[in-house]
């Protein structure tokens, strides 16, 4: 018995997805500049066990090697991503030729192996000679992303057709400006709502760019999305859960891109955060995109909290199934969360651009067997099939990850792959739930147990 709609040639992509920072090591090789993660992950104290993605997978070295596995298992797709300060050491200015060369092999190899490539600009390596300008929270940050955009368009745009512009935005500004648990370790409030909103100027300057070289490129944006549901059937909660939904997830980026609007239900406790006049810059903003990346991992419930600046914190739900992130496991809440955005939005195309799980993997010679990964997968793709069944245009799915990764502030300490790599030696083994995974993506049908 078989769940599937997807047959294979229907054009829906079954893909795995990358960051660069987190799998390709030497990020300073060849003329490279540095960026805020390097400079973040060296510095004591913030990362688990002080790790760095000095060498990472070494996929810099390894990527035909790694372009070759996706094509052994019979993937259709590849989402990776372009670290900005190989392409510009200093964020602008002189491109570095061989910084571009490595993307030019990359891209090559990957339609070599008859993978469609969709390409994110930003997840999260920002450029450091430009951080100390400001980065995020500098109004220029709009214009220095559309020329790197442009740079990358004119070297690579003959061969891609989707391109990513940003990657979470929001966790950027959240982790990296409000909380400071990620890159580049800013605590400051203002800082945070700088950052998403020249954030949003400059996936606007990066749309501009890439329909400029190539007015048939898909553009689109990468989104962070939790599921959450009230903690209870009070109107507080309920309401509670709707800030949530609106600040952790697609409507802070999507209705000012659809709408030329901040979420209503938030704007007014964005406000004072927000840069002044930032009201000015929203008609320039509603450039609707041509496809939504939705991320999801998890779900959680939500209470209303008068002490928090959001007004709601976490309901903390005890006995619900989790990963080893403590992330809670709730499959329904992608098929929500797609439909949500469709209802919302109506945009051409959805395309879950990340999920996946991290589970404590152990090798077992050539094999790891990872059966709660499998399960997680298959709950997750029966949502997206579900959805899709009933119209919501979602086009495609990537398993967050291809390869076990540096895993941001948690360092190398977080499993997520479908291939298994082995940090001493950098063998990759591909996991019980790869060979799953490649089965789903020749076929294109979810087997039902
Ligand atoms: C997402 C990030 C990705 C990875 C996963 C686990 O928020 O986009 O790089 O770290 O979480």
């Amino acid at each position: 018995m078989t769940l599937s709609e997807t047959e294979p040639g229907s054009n829906f992509y079954w893909g795995a997805a990358t960051a660069a920072y987190q799998i390709e090591g030497s990020p300073i090789a060849d003329g490279a500049g540095r960026c805020i993660w390097q400079e973040f992950s060296h510095t004591p104290g913030t990362t688990y066990d002080g790790q760095t993605g000095d060498l990472a997978c070494d996929h810099y070295h390894r990527f035909a090697e790694d372009i070759e596995l996706m094509r052994n298992l019979g993937l259709g797709a590849y989402r990776f991503s372009i670290r900005w300060p190989r392409i510009l050491p200093e964020g602008v200015g002189e491109p570095n030729p061989a910084g571009l060369a490595f993307y030019d092999r990359l891209l090559d190899k990957v339609l070599a192996a008859g993978l469609e490539p969709f390409v994110t600009l930003f997840h999260w390596d920002y450029p450091s000679a430009l951080q100390r300008r400001g980065g995020w929270s500098n109004r220029e940050a709009a214009d220095w992303f559309g020329e790197y955009a442009s740079v990358v368009a004119a070297a690579l745009g003959d061969r891609v057709r989707w391109w990513t512009t940003l990657n979470e935005p929001f966790v950027v500004a959240e982790q990296g400006h409000l909380v400071g648990a990620h890159a580049p370790g800013i605590r400051n409030i203002y800082a945070a709502g700088h950052a998403i909103h020249n954030q949003l100027r400059a996936h606007a300057a990066a749309w501009t760019a890439l329909k400029a070289a190539n007015p048939e490129a898909s553009v689109g944006i990468a989104l962070h999305n939790a599921a959450v549901w009230p903690a209870s059937e009070s109107e507080a909660d309920i309401a509670a859960t709707g800030l949530a939904h609106a600040w952790h997830n697609f409507p802070l980026f999507l209705e000012p891109l659809v709408y030329g609007r901040y979420p209503p239900e938030l704007e007014q406790r964005l406000r004072p955060y927000l840069p002044s006049g930032y009201e000015e810059d929203m008609a320039a903003l509603c450039l609707p995109p041509d496809f939504a990346g939705i991320n999801y991992y998890a779900g959680y419930r939500v209470r209303h909290d008068a002490t928090k600046w959001t007004g709601f914190a976490e309901f903390k739900e005890p006995g619900a199934p989790r990963t080893t992130m403590d992330w809670i496991i709730r499959p329904e809440g992608l098929g929500f969360i797609l439909e949500q955005a469709h209802q919302r939005y109506k945009l051409p195309n959805l395309f879950v651009t990340e999920n996946g799980a991290s589970f404590d993997d152990r090798r077992d010679g050539q094999a790891v067997h990872d059966p709660e990964r499998i399960s997680y997968l298959e709950a997750h793709v029966g949502e997206v099939l579900r959805v899709r069944k009933e119209g919501v245009p979602v086009q495609g799915y990537f398993v967050w990850s291809l390869l076990d990764n540096f895993e941001w502030a948690l360092g190398y300490s977080k499993r997520f792959g479908i291939v298994y790599v082995d940090f001493d030696t950098q063998e990759r083994v591909v996991k019980d739930s790869g060979y799953w995974y490649g089965d789903l993506a020749r076929s294109g049908q979810l087997p039902v147990a």
